[in-house]
């Protein structure tokens, strides 16, 4: 079975031809634009010219993904969009890029949760089993996900205000680091001393829900204060504010699993390509004899494998496809799938 995937539900077109023969799934192309050059004067995304932007690359990289998998559109038997959660304009692309292949080539249409997708990226990559614990941490999400069985997944915790790359995002922009401001950081990070500035850990002694509002505000006092930055001081920003989102997360991290009674700890979205949270959480769970699994990084930040991925194991269990009166979920928590 051939299955093709359409994300765009951010600022990532994405395309992906998956190839599976029973439990052997192979990839056969995936093509991502990132679409920073779009963003960048303006800090982050903006809606309206990301939807534009997906509709004009949709077509190319969709043609790219075929030839890359020396396949014609007549291979293709089943098609799967990223309808939600995510922007709206957004979703409407790949959705409507998807229910049209569909159509043409009468083939069945699965409307794909993007959350869902981040959460099997590691059964791909890793080959891992039911049940574990997701810790998906992107510029638009940061929650624990418990993942029992396929389709069945329970939000146990998350962020109560912005989301965790939203943090290093805004932290980036005041310094004048650029966009997406995760990597900067990230960068900068290697060259300050993390212990330079002590700032809090929101909520580090309750339970696993997250807020970031309170250290955005306490790195915005700490520039504020040190006007005109010197770069010692940028790096040293850096290095303090990974330090507490780092320690922040192997803890809850390490409280979530307790909860759920889990031993298996799998991280993804965009901010799991930060090395240090890799090293803190591989610690954390090593110490506790617990695994921990992270994905490659081209599968942790947004991507379609992982959208043809978790509709070929829905295929594969036997669904004939979601009807073409789907529409898309702007909220679509991955509680609520099907
Ligand atoms: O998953 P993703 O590609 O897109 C969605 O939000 O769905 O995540 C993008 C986020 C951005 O906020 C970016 O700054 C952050 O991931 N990010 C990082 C790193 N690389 C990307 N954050 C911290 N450290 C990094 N190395
Ligand atoms: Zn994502």
């Amino acid at each position: 079975m051939i299955m093709l995937g359409l994300e765009s539900s951010c600022d990532e077109t994405a395309v992906a031809l998956l190839q599976a023969e029973g439990d052997n799934v192979r990839t056969l192309s995936s093509q991502v634009y990132t679409q920073h050059k779009e963003h960048l004067d303006y800090g982050g995304v903006v809606p309206e010219i990301a939807a534009r932007a997906h509709l004009e690359k949709f077509p190319p990289l969709i043609e790219a993904a075929l030839k890359e998998a020396n396949l014609t559109y007549n291979d293709i038997d089943a098609i799967a969009a990223c309808t939600g959660p995510g922007l709206n304009g957004g979703l409407m692309m790949a959705m409507m890029f998807g229910k049209s292949l569909a159509v043409s080539l009468d083939k069945p249409f699965y409307a794909t949760n993007h959350l869902e997708g981040h959460t099997l990226m590691a059964r791909l990559s890793e080959k891992l089993d039911f049940p574990f614990l997701m810790l998906l941490v992107s510029g638009g999400h940061c929650q624990f996900i418990a993942a029992e069985a396929l389709g069945q997944y329970r939000i146990i915790g998350g962020t109560i205000d912005d989301a965790i790359g939203e943090c290093f995002d805004k932290t980036a922009r005041l310094m004048g680091l650029g966009y997406p401001g995760g990597p900067a950081v990230d960068r900068l990070a290697q060259q300050g001393n993390p212990k330079a500035f002590k700032l809090p850990l929101p909520l580090r002694h309750e339970g696993i829900d997250f807020s970031f509002s309170g250290l955005k505000t306490a790195v915005r006092t700490l520039v504020e204060k040190h006007q005109p930055l010197t770069d010692e001081v940028k790096a040293d920003i850096c290095a303090s504010l990974q330090f507490a989102i780092t320690k922040l997360l192997s803890i809850k991290a390490e409280r979530a699993l307790e909860m759920v009674g889990m031993n298996q700890l799998v991280i993804s979205g965009g901010v799991a390509a930060n090395r240090s949270l890799r090293e803190q959480l591989a610690q954390m769970c090593a110490a506790r004899g617990a695994a921990f699994f992270a994905p490659p990084i081209s599968l942790c930040t947004d991507n379609a494998v992982m959208i043809a991925y978790a509709a070929l194991l829905r295929a594969q269990k036997g669904h004939p496809g979601d009807s073409l009166d789907a529409n898309i979920r702007v909220r679509w928590p991955v509680e609520e799938l099907r």
